[in-house]
């Protein structure tokens, strides 16, 4: 099968991996959330041989995601799961880490809501849980070019739409997470750094 490729993915992948390279330091194992075509998923593994990603999508982006990890013919990169998030039940397993780029913006809120849960309850302690996309803060926009992308998404689907990051503060909350970074990438975007620590103990 010829590879899907996403081109804000072939754009953001290198940029996303300068921040992951620090934020997953130490990590072992990681789960992605929507991981789309799986451009992400190989590029940012490629350069940490180490960890262990388990990509994950809906179904129909599965054959996309195993093109790209058979020609990056990458040991580290694990098929994708079948994971919509609302209905995942997480079994008990644990990771280091939780990735997720440009979902937020796409799924509902109540998805978005329910990434947060399995975040929480699929991280081990310590855990980084870091997501990328766009965001607003306190209800306002960083760029116009960011409104007009909210009100496009409003106008196609109104379940979609660009995430206040207060929203999100209040839901990493609830399940456990603290903001600890939040990185201005390209385009206007943001990846956002949360985690769970032991009581007493900061990354
Ligand atoms: C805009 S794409 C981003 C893909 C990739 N992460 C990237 O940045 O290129 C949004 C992804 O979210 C996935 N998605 C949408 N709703 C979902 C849900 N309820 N559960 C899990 N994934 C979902 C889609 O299948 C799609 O792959």
């Amino acid at each position: 099968m010829d590879k899907p490729c996403a081109a804000a993915a072939a754009r953001n992948a290198a940029p996303i991996l300068g921040v992951l390279r620090h934020e997953l330091r130490g990590c072992a194992t990681l789960f992605e959330i929507g991981s789309g075509t799986g451009q992400h998923a190989v590029t940012v593994a490629a350069a940490l041989p180490e960890l262990e990603w388990q990509t994950s999508d809906l179904e129909q982006s599965h054959s996309g995601i195993r093109a790209w990890i058979a020609d990056a013919g990458l040991e580290n990169v694990l098929a994708p799961m079948c994971f919509d998030v609302l209905t995942a039940e997480p079994d008990g397993k644990k990771f280091d880490a939780v990735f997720s780029a440009n979902t937020a913006h796409i799924m509902s809120y109540a998805a978005v809501r329910r990434t947060f849960e399995l975040a929480g309850a699929m991280l081990g302690v310590p855990g980084v849980f870091c997501l990328y996309g766009p965001f607003s803060r306190g209800g306002a926009f960083s760029t116009p070019s960011n409104e007009a992308f909210d009100a496009s998404l409003r106008a196609r689907n109104a379940d979609m739409g660009i995430r206040d990051l207060d929203d999100l503060e209040v839901l990493a909350g609830r399940n456990g997470m603290q903001l600890e970074r939040t990185y201005a990438m390209p385009a206007n975007n943001l990846l956002v750094v949360w985690t769970r620590n032991l009581p007493g103990c900061r990354r």
